[in-house]
């Protein structure tokens, strides 16, 4: 049994922020499913929205989230997040992280940030290290990291479940005190007891066929909380990416939306402009918006992709303000600064999450969440692009100070070590990869970027006999994170249609051809589902 004073589960930007915080106050352990810093944080390409400019304010920030997030977003928290960011930037700076520069005018060659444009954004204020920001954070979080003793990772090491005291049967008020974990160097399931749990296992891209999201984002933390008894809610706001690189070696490649923001423009694959037939702000409209038009726009033509043409730029600029994105393109045989970029929808961002509030707090005492895991409510029903790193950088800092103002005590119950039954290997892993490409697939063609009640009906019939298969097969064999992994994206993929079934109305990123229109009854009204029983 491993004992830690704060037990952080992911090692993306929200679990390590939420480390460094901590640690000055206790043991910690971080367990993480892969390499360290495999996670959405070190994809990440945009950057992280924050006002610093003085063009910009608060309230503009505060305009442009609440804009995006359909009339769903929490006012409080938005207010929260947005005037707390500078704050945290400034501490991430101070840590090492490198964003771009760029040079002011005048005579001596002082510089500034270099702020980057994206969909929805009324201002530039985007915070960015060129085209690879979220490597940069990694980089930075992990060295700071390092240098603390009080921290000890354990990669690859995949959290199973929760442990509460509910399921150990003891009565009153549900608390979490760590979570049963699977080493895969050993196969062996240890037990990790905290007072203190931290879920910073990102998001569920994994679940949908085509996803910008790499293999970690697999609902695990949504799938976990929900067995403990936690609220989860939203989960019917998947953000699909406009601009994913269509290329048949390239496996989840985003071109970032910073690419729109530098005047790029989305065109058939006959080279003719569409945009400014769905929105005003035409290329750059928010990403639910050019989502749905680059989906009407194949599904008219029957073409299997659009065009992102930047050629326009000039080729200096292109190559210094996105190296990763052209030298990726150009590995795959494509020039993006002599001929435009192919590019498809993906699923990319999951808006909603296990309930919190502000300060991390989920409904289970010792239970928090932060990050892509959570939902606060900043996002509503449509996540403002670069406003998720933001979110995890200032959750992470607030739930950090919440426990060292409400310290919990440590945990005097008896945890009993994990029961593997009456397990065997598995000798049929084809049954789990041939269940996984299943319900990824009926999630892309039943519950994607346009929905209709019947597909959603048949998404949930064919999910609830997939689930049946998977509980036998789990409790049956020795667990494998294959296996873990397929049990939570089935689960996600479940709350997902659940939380789409709930919303009589098309709003933000969920859009039902059944009810093509926004229902008053439910602006205010999250879809929150429990585990029954
Ligand atoms: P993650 O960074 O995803 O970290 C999750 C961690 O949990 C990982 O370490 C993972 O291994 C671990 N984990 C998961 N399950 C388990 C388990 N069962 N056991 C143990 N460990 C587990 N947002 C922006 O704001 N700006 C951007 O520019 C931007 N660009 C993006 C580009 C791409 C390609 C992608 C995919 C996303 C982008 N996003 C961006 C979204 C943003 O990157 C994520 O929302 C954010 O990084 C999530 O951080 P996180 O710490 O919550 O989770
Ligand atoms: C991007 O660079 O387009 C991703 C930004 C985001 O998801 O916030």
């Amino acid at each position: 049994m491993n004992h830690f004073d704060y037990l952080v589960l992911g090692s993306g930007i929200a679990g390590l922020s939420f480390a460094l915080q901590v640690a000055p106050r206790g043991r910690v352990a971080i367990v993480t499913k892969k390499d360290r810093a495999e996670s959405n944080t070190n994809y990440a390409q945009g950057g992280i929205a924050a006002v610093t400019s003085k063009e910009d304010s608060f309230e503009l920030h505060v305009r442009d989230t609440l804009a995006a997030g359909a009339g769903l977003c929490k006012d409080n928290v938005v207010r929260t997040i947005v005037s707390e960011g500078p704050a945290r930037i400034a501490e991430l700076i101070e840590l090492g992280m490198q964003f771009s520069e760029r040079e002011v005018a005048g005579p001596n060659g002082t510089r500034e940030l270099d702020l980057g444009r994206e969909g929805g954004h009324s201002k530039r204020r985007i915070l960015h290290a060129k085209d690879v920001t979220g490597r940069e954070i990694e980089r930075a979080l992990l060295n700071a990291i390092s240098q603390q003793p009080n921290i000890q990772i354990f990669e690859n090491h995949v959290a199973i479940d929760l442990l509460t005291s509910q399921k150990l049967g003891y009565v009153g008020a549900n608390r979490c005190l760590g979570a049963y974990v699977l080493d895969k160097k050993t196969a062996a399931v240890e037990t990790f007891a905290a007072p203190v749990t931290l879920l910073a296992t990102g998001g569920c891209g994994k679940v949908y066929l085509y996803t910008t999201n790499p293999d970690i984002a697999t609902g695990d933390g949504v799938a976990m909380a929900f067995r403990a008894g936690a609220a989860v809610a939203n989960l019917e706001f998947v953000q699909f990416h406009p601009t994913c690189l269509y290329h048949p070696k390239a496996k989840s490649f985003l071109i970032s939306e910073a690419v729109r923001g530098e005047g790029g423009v989305l065109k058939t694959v006959e080279g003719v402009e569409f945009m400014d037939a769905y929105h005003p702000l035409k290329s750059l409209a928010p990403r639910d918006i050019v989502a749905r038009a680059i989906d009407s726009e194949m599904k008219k033509s029957g073409a299997d992709c659009v065009l992102l043409d930047i050629t326009h730029q000039p080729a200096k600029f292109i190559i210094e303000r996105f190296p990763n994105i052209y030298q990726t393109c150009l590995r795959y045989g494509m020039d993006i600064t002599k001929e435009p970029i192919p590019v498809v929808p993906a699923a990319h961002y999951q808006c909603g999450g296990v309930v919190t509030n502000v300060d991390g707090e989920t409904e289970i005492a010792g239970l928090y969440a932060v990050g892509e895991v959570a939902c606060t409510g900043l996002h509503g029903a449509n996540r403002l692009a670069s406003n998720s790193l933001l979110e995890a950088l200032v959750c992470a800092h607030r739930a950090a100070r919440r426990m060292a103002e409400n310290p919990w005590p440590p945990n005097e119950v008896k945890i009993p070590p994990w029961q593997s039954g009456d397990a065997s290997n598995p000798d049929e892993m084809v049954v789990v990869a041939h269940n996984w490409d299943e319900i990824r697939r009926c999630l892309w063609d039943y519950v994607g970027i346009v929905r209709t009640n019947k597909r959603l009906q048949r998404a949930q019939a064919r999910l609830a006999h997939l689930q049946q298969e998977i509980h036998e097969y789990y409790w049956n064999f020795t667990v494998t994170s294959d296996l873990l992994e397929l049990r939570n994206i089935a689960t996600a993929a479940e709350l997902i249609v659940r939380c789409a079934m709930m919303r009589p109305e098309s709003r933000g990123l969920n859009y039902n051809l059944d009810h093509p229109h926004a229902n008053p009854d439910w602006a205010q009204r999250d879809s929150v589902v429990r585990k029954s029983g």
